[in-house]
């Protein structure tokens, strides 16, 4: 497996593109499953989880092209059947995603139950109850969810919990319904928004985008031709690269993202000292050399404080002034970073769903191991901000969410390089 040697003690500083939102790419390219037009998405960001999802889509016989600016161009007419095999789905959960598309347009889904996973037990009950409650008979047996409905009927959804990828497997479903649905409590990151202009821009009728109700007028297909739709940039990889120069005591221009995704984090980062100056593409934070101030953050679903975020702010807070407690609501196990950065010297104490953080002066270099996508990223930027080299292990957690990660930090002074297996 590919490892990641970094040398902190680097104040990193320099401008960096942002990369199209993975969270985001996930369910429109899912959602091209309900196209009857072929359909191009553009602003791909070049990561492991967008060849999973080509491959699942290519393993059901749909045609896919990508050029060299990876722009996607699906075909789904040359299905040839409506299965996310296990294969797959065991290396991103994220495949549940074809389930509502397949089930809405062809009828028909046989989809690997995704397993557990490293940060909590993640169930998908609300979506298979809600796929129910549109008439759709699902059976779940030997780790498959069968799933079969002549036509959906659209009806009235209370979501029991704010779920992501629910919502959007939800929003899918109903496009092709028979009827109105209304989803409440529906999940309002910006990567759902984004989901649902998709589906309007392929003549879905969706309204309610970015609050908690959406309501969907049924339609008999999406037949748009000619769509092209651009992905929205990356909330997380443009906060986990914020952090990078704030734990750094450095200065960073990103440009292609949007600052109006990610208040919350902004808040934060101005509490720990940074100075932010945004524009309508692009945000610039410049710490002047200072150590920034231990921050308190507590995570919940969108607008507030993103869980996505919440290793990255643990990092910071190890090298910060001051106490500062990170508490997780969203996910039950997602610490593993944790005892990762104590064995670099951090001082934290974890009290049930709280991280406490007394932030000094720096850390040690250590070997360490990646266990999740934000966890991995996490001990990358802790070892930014450590005394030697810090080796990185298990990074293709890394890789599945982070497009280049190596290259972007090194283009910020950062001394880095991937040790191939
Ligand atoms: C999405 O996961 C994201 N993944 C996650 O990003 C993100 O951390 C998460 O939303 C929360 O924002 C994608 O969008 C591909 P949820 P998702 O359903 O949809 C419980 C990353 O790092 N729940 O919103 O799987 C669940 O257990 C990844 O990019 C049920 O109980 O998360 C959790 O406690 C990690 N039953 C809570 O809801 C269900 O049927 C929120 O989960 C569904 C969810």
């Amino acid at each position: 497996m590919d490892k990641l040697i970094i040398t902190g003690g680097t104040q990193l500083s320099g401008e960096l593109r942002i990369s199209g939102a993975k969270n985001a790419a996930l369910p429109i390219l899912a959602a091209t499953l309900l196209s009857e037009e072929p359909v191009s998405v553009g602003n791909i960001p070049h990561l492991h989880d967008i060849t999973t999802t080509m491959q699942l889509l290519g393993q059901m016989g749909i045609q896919l092209t990508i050029d060299e600016k990876m722009n996607i161009e699906v075909d789904s007419s040359t299905i040839t059947k409506y299965e996310a095999p296990y294969e797959l789905v065991k290396t991103m959960r994220a495949s549940i995603l074809v389930l509502g598309p397949l089930l809405s347009r062809f009828g028909e889904a046989h989809v690997s139950l995704p397993g557990g996973c490293a940060i909590g037990s993640r169930p998908v009950d609300i979506h298979i109850d809600s796929l129910r409650k549109m008439g759709a008979d699902i059976q779940v047996e030997a780790g498959y969810i069968h799933a079969k409905a002549s036509r959906l009927k659209g009806c009235k959804l209370v979501l029991d919990k704010v779920t992501v990828t629910g919502t959007e497997n939800l929003l899918m479903a109903a496009t092709l319904a028979e009827g109105t649905t209304i989803i409440e409590n529906a999940a309002k990151e910006p990567e759902v928004s984004d989901l649902a202009y998709f589906l309007n821009a392929l003549g879905a009728k969706i309204t309610g985008i970015g609050t908690d109700v959406l309501t969907i007028e049924g339609v008999d297909k999406l037949a748009n031709k000619d769509i092209h739709y651009d992905i929205l940039p990356d909330r997380i990889e443009t906060g986990t690269y914020l952090i990078a120069a704030a734990i750094t005591r450095g200065k960073v221009k990103l440009k292609d993202t949007r600052p109006d995704t990610l208040d919350a984090v902004l808040d934060k980062l101005v509490e720990a000292g940074a100075e932010i100056t945004t524009g309508d593409d692009w945000i610039e934070l410049d710490m002047h050399g200072k150590q920034p101030k231990a921050v308190s953050v507590r995570t919940a679903p969108y607008p507030a404080f993103p869980t996505d975020m919440q290793a990255q702010f643990t990092a910071m807070n190890c090298v910060a002034e001051g106490v500062g407690t990170i508490t997780e609501t969203v996910f039950e196990n997602r610490f593993m970073h944790v005892q990762e950065m104590q064995r670099m010297g951090a001082n934290i104490q974890l009290e049930s769903n709280t991280a406490i953080c007394t932030g000094q002066k720096g850390l040690t270099g250590a070997p360490v191991m990646a266990t999740d996508l934000r966890a991995s990223a996490s001990l990358v930027l802790a070892g930014l901000a450590a005394e030697g080299d810090t080796l990185v292990d298990r990074i293709y957690h890394i890789d599945r969410g982070y497009d280049h990660i190596e290259e972007k930090l090194a283009q910020l002074g950062a001394t880095i390089r991937r040790i191939p297996r």
